[in-house]
């Protein structure tokens, strides 16, 4: 009884005055600093000038199957990209939809119609420009193609440059990826999903530059999300199963571009074999501490899309063996991460 009054005053002052969160709890409901849930999957985070942006789909509230598609192709119409902007990883202000869909042009890569997955963005330090890359579909999925746009603000808006099929072939899951020498790479899902390109973009970002290498040929990865510690690089990605859960695999380089090296399931812990029924989607590096690196899932609710959970937990290290070990709630002062150094 105690505890229902104590639950009870908590609703009461978090109703009135705006919570402050100082956890995050792995799969639950997470809300906005409005109170409203937090609407970004597939998406990725970027750092600038103090700030933390977290871009991702921005879903609509209807889902469906697409139709006279055969297999689980469930969609909402595609609601463009959404940003949210935080200081401490924990309370997020939504920022608006940077990208907006094209609501006039029927043929529009961007049009409700169509689907956009997997945004990520990246500053450009050399022109000045936030540089967005995406998921291009159409409602079956067979246009398989990337995206690009660009804006002068993080918090856009972004103007849509056009799709491509880099280096001549088909392009689906993807993630970027920016070096410490400030080249960038797009990391996607080719020839049909069976190999994983890795492709130098070009000084602006804006285009491929024609160096690419193909991974894990015929091994069908998706999901990829890349970080570098300690010099060697690490890619967490999932199967191929669609909005299901399957078992995620880890690989090392000493090159971006490879050769890849795959290792081992990272995951840890209760349904580790299911990735916590989640899927990868990013790696957020905590600025300014070392081995400060959260594994970003997306939990997919695939009959209501707009509810997909998120599932973000610390990558733990045992030298140079990355593991992802379930928690039920975690702080990053729990975990010995002090956002920006700080004591
Ligand atoms: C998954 C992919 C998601 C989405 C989904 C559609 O394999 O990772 O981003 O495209 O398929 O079924």
């Amino acid at each position: 009884m105690k505890n229902f009054y104590l639950m009870l005053a908590y609703f009461c002052v978090c109703t009135v005055f705006s919570c402050h969160a100082q956890s995050i709890i792995p799969g639950k409901e997470w809300k906005d600093t409005e109170g409203n849930p937090i609407n970004a999957h597939g998406g990725g985070v970027l750092f600038h000038n103090g700030t933390y942006y977290w871009y991702g789909e921005y879903k609509g509230e209807h889902t469906y199957r697409s139709p006279g598609v055969d297999w689980d192709c469930y969609r909402t119409d595609a609601g463009g990209v959404s940003c949210y902007s935080s200081k401490d990883l924990y309370n997020w202000k939504f920022e608006g939809v940077v990208l907006e869909p094209d609501t006039v042009n029927p043929h529009s890569d961007i049009h409700p119609t169509m689907v956009i997955e997997r945004p990520k963005v990246i500053y450009n330090d050399k022109t000045g420009k936030f540089v967005m890359w995406m998921h291009i579909d159409n409602y079956n999925y067979w246009k398989a193609a990337a995206g690009v746009a660009v804006s002068d603000s993080p918090t856009g808006k972004f103007t849509y440059l056009g799709s491509m099929h880099p280096n001549g072939q088909i392009s689906r899951d993807m993630t970027l990826f920016k070096d410490d020498d400030g080249k960038a790479y797009h990391i996607y899902s080719s020839e049909g999903n069976a190999t994983l390109y890795i492709s130098l973009l070009t000084d602006d970002y804006l285009n491929h530059s024609g160096t690419y290498t193909r991974n894990f040929p015929d091994k069908f990865r998706e999901a990829p999300a890349i970080f570098k510690r300690n010099g060697k690089y690490y890619m967490v990605t999932s199967g191929c199963s669609g909005w299901d859960p399957n078992e995620a695999e880890y690989a090392v380089a000493e090159s971006v571009l490879g050769p890849w090296k795959a290792v081992d399931n990272p995951c840890r812990g209760k349904d580790a074999d299911k990735t916590f029924y989640g899927q990868s989607t990013f790696v957020l590096p905590v600025a300014g501490k070392k081995d400060g690196y959260i594994m970003m899932f997306d939990k997919w609710n695939k009959t209501d899309l707009i509810d997909s959970r998120y599932i973000w937990l610390p990558i733990v290290f045992n030298g140079d063996i990355p593991t992802i070990p379930w928690m039920e709630a975690w702080s990053l002062e729990d975990m010995g991460l002090r956002l920006f150094g700080k004591k």
